[in-house]
C-alpha cells in the first residue's frame, strides 16, 4: 500500500472545500474531490494533480458506488472531509418542506452517507483514519432565517461526537470545525444588511477566508493533533466564545 495519504473532500470544487483540497494536496495527499458541479470539480482536481467524482452526497447509492471505486483505485481512504453543504434560508413559518428536507439531506445525511461508507470499507479495516466535519457556528448559537441549516449543523456536531466515541478504539479520530462568516459564494448571497449586522458582532470585525478554515482542518487530520477527537473548533474571529 502506498505511503501517500488518500483524502476525500466532499463539495471540494470551490469555496472552503477547494481551499481544504489545496492545503491537503500541498501536504502531499492524493485528493479526490466529490461534487455535483462537473466543470468546477474537473478544473479543481486538475489544478491539484488530484481526481474527482460526480456524486450527490445525499444519495446513498451514489456514495456507495463512489467509495468502492475510490478504494479500488487508490486502495484506501485515510482522510475524509465532510464539507458539502447548501443553504435554503427562510423563517420557520414560511419555510417550505422541500427546503427543509434538501438542507437536511445534503448537510446532515450526506455526512452520515460518506462517513458510513468510508469507515466501513476502509478506515476500520486499516485501523486508522481522520474525519473532519464542516459544521457552522449557527449549529451552536442558532440564526434567525436558518432553521433548517442550523438544525443540520447542530446535527453534524452531535454526529461528530458520537462517531468519535464509536470509532476511537479503531484509531479513527473525528472532529468538526464551526466556521463563522467566511467569504465564499455561499456568503456572497447574503444581503449587505445581514453582513453588516454580523460584522458588528465579530470581535475581529472582518470575515474569515477559506484558507483560515483549511489551515485548522489540515491540523486536525495531521499527527500534530493525534490526541484530539470529538472536538468542535470555532473559526469565527471570536464571534462565539464558550
Ligand atoms: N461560507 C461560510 O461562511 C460558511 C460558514 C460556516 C459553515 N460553512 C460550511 O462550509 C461548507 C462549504 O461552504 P462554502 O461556503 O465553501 O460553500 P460553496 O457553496 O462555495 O461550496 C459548496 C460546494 O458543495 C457542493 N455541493 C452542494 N451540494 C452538493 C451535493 N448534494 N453533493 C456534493 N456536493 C455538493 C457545491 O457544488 C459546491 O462546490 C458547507 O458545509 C457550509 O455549510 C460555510
Amino acid at each position: 500500500m502506498s505511503n501517500q495519504k488518500t483524502a476525500v473532500v466532499t463539495g471540494g470544487a470551490q469555496g472552503i472545500g477547494f481551499a481544504i483540497s489545496k492545503k491537503l494536496a500541498a501536504a502531499e495527499c492524493k485528493v479526490i474531490i466529490i461534487d455535483i458541479d462537473e466543470s468546477r470539480a474537473a478544473s479543481a482536481a486538475g489544478k491539484l494533480n488530484g481526481d474527482y467524482k460526480i456524486v450527490d452526497v445525499s444519495k446513498e447509492v451514489e456514495v456507495e458506488k463512489a467509495v468502492s471505486e475510490i478504494i479500488e483505485k487508490y486502495s484506501k481512504i485515510d482522510i475524509l472531509i465532510n464539507n458539502a453543504g447548501i443553504t435554503r434560508d427562510g423563517l420557520l413559518i414560511r419555510m417550505k418542506e422541500k427546503d427543509f428536507d434538501s438542507v437536511i439531506d445534503i448537510n446532515l445525511k450526506g455526512v452520515f452517507n460518506f462517513s458510513k461508507e468510508v469507515v466501513k470499507k476502509s478506515m476500520m479495516k486499516n485501523r486508522t483514519g481522520a474525519i473532519v466535519n464542516i459544521a457552522s457556528i449557527v449549529g451552536i448559537i442558532g440564526n434567525p432565517g436558518q432553521l433548517n441549516y442550523s438544525a443540520s449543523k447542530g446535527g453534524v456536531i452531535a454526529m461528530t461526537r458520537t462517531m468519535a466515541k464509536e470509532l476511537s478504539n479503531r484509531n479513527i479520530r473525528v472532529n468538526a470545525v464551526a466556521p463563522g462568516f467566511i467569504q465564499t459564494r455561499m456568503t456572497d448571497k447574503l444581503s449587505d444588511k445581514v453582513k453588516e449586522s454580523f460584522l458588528e458582532n465579530i470581535p475581529m470585525h472582518r470575515l474569515g477566508n477559506p484558507e483560515e478554515v483549511a489551515a485548522v482542518v489540515n491540523f486536525l487530520v495531521s499527527q500534530r493533533s493525534s490526541y484530539i477527537t470529538g472536538q468542535v473548533i470555532n473559526i469565527d474571529g471570536g464571534l462565539v466564545m464558550a
